[in-house]
């Protein structure tokens, strides 16, 4: 079994090779002057079991054509089987149509991921709202692996918060309470939340009472922040002490992680699905334990 990363995830491909002891297999990645890719994989893969690592953060179009290059190549070259890595996967957001003759973004790239020849799937704390399960969207092999319990040994390492309340911001926002809750050996509420626009969200708490509790709020992505600042606002008007937040994907859109701190947040923690300024969480770990444990 080899590794390869894309340009989006290679120090995360880096780090997984390492931990498992693996070889990381290198592909030469480049623009033409007209701005076409060009993607070359400089390793012999044919008869390989090859485990490709590839985000879609920040500029999801060009990280998802560079998979599709990749993957398509790794099977040309021969590659016995290929499993992937998506470990922030764009568009799942995009898995209803809204209004009459959206595209249904979510099942167009499941669909391109499928026809390269992706053997199998693997996304970490993908934005699962109205589907309830990878196999609803996938029809090759898929798990949905979650950062949280990861997340939440961090914030207990970093022993910031006493006894937090753990804040789910939306009902979708349940399970990753739940776990980091567990993890911590703590209780957790759900905020109600309705999205108006993209940057203008609301939220309500159902039964939470903030009063002088310390609060760890957990979401799956940060983007422009709208969510947690208003979650954030309600939590402190309760009489919140400390507030801390982690997410699995700090897509962290313009100036998001200072309007966020501005909103009185003590501290923001994210991993390196979208490596940046607050990835202090590898999910390194994560990945090389479901290797070992569940690829063959
Ligand atoms: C959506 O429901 C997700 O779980 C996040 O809550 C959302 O993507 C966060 O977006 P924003 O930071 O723009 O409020």
């Amino acid at each position: 079994m080899i590794v390869i990363g894309g340009s989006s995830s290679e120090n995360l491909a880096n780090s997984v090779a390492n931990q498992l002891s693996l070889t990381l297999a290198k592909a030469e990645i480049k623009r033409f002057p007209d701005g076409e890719k060009y993607l070359r994989v400089l390793n012999e893969v044919k008869d390989e079991h090859v485990v490709v690592i590839q985000s879609m953060h920040h500029t999801p179009d060009d990280f998802l054509f560079e998979y599709l290059l990749l993957v398509d190549t790794l099977k040309d070259l021969g590659a016995k089987k290929v499993t992937s890595f998506i470990p922030y996967f764009a568009y799942a957001r995009q898995d209803e149509r809204f209004k009459p003759g959206e595209a249904l973004s979510f099942k167009t790239v499941s669909k391109l991921i499928e026809a390269v020849g992706t053997d199998e799937i693997y996304t970490i704390d993908m934005h699962q709202h109205r589907v309830l399960s990878s196999s609803d969207v996938f029809r090759i092999p898929s798990r949905n692996l979650s950062a949280m319990p990861l997340l939440a040994n961090y914030v207990r390492k970093e022993g910031k918060l006493r006894d937090p309340l753990v804040i789910g911001p939306d009902s979708e926002a349940e399970q990753w309470a739940k776990l980091a809750a567990e993890t911590l050996g703590t209780d957790y509420d759900v905020f109600e939340k309705k999205r108006f626009a993209a940057d203008k969200v609301e939220v309500r708490p159902k039964r939470a009472n903030a009063k002088g509790r310390d609060i760890l709020i957990v979401d799956d992505i940060i983007s422009t922040g709208g969510t947690i600042i208003e979650a954030s606002k309600i939590l402190l008007s309760q009489g919140a002490k400390h507030i801390e937040v982690a997410c699995t994907h700090p897509i962290l859109a313009t100036d998001a992680l200072n309007r966020i701190r501005a909103a009185g947040v003590l501290n923001v923690i994210g991993t390196d699905t979208v490596p940046g300024p607050i990835s202090y969480v590898s999910v390194a770990p994560l990945i090389a334990e479901h290797i070992k444990k569940t690829v063959s």
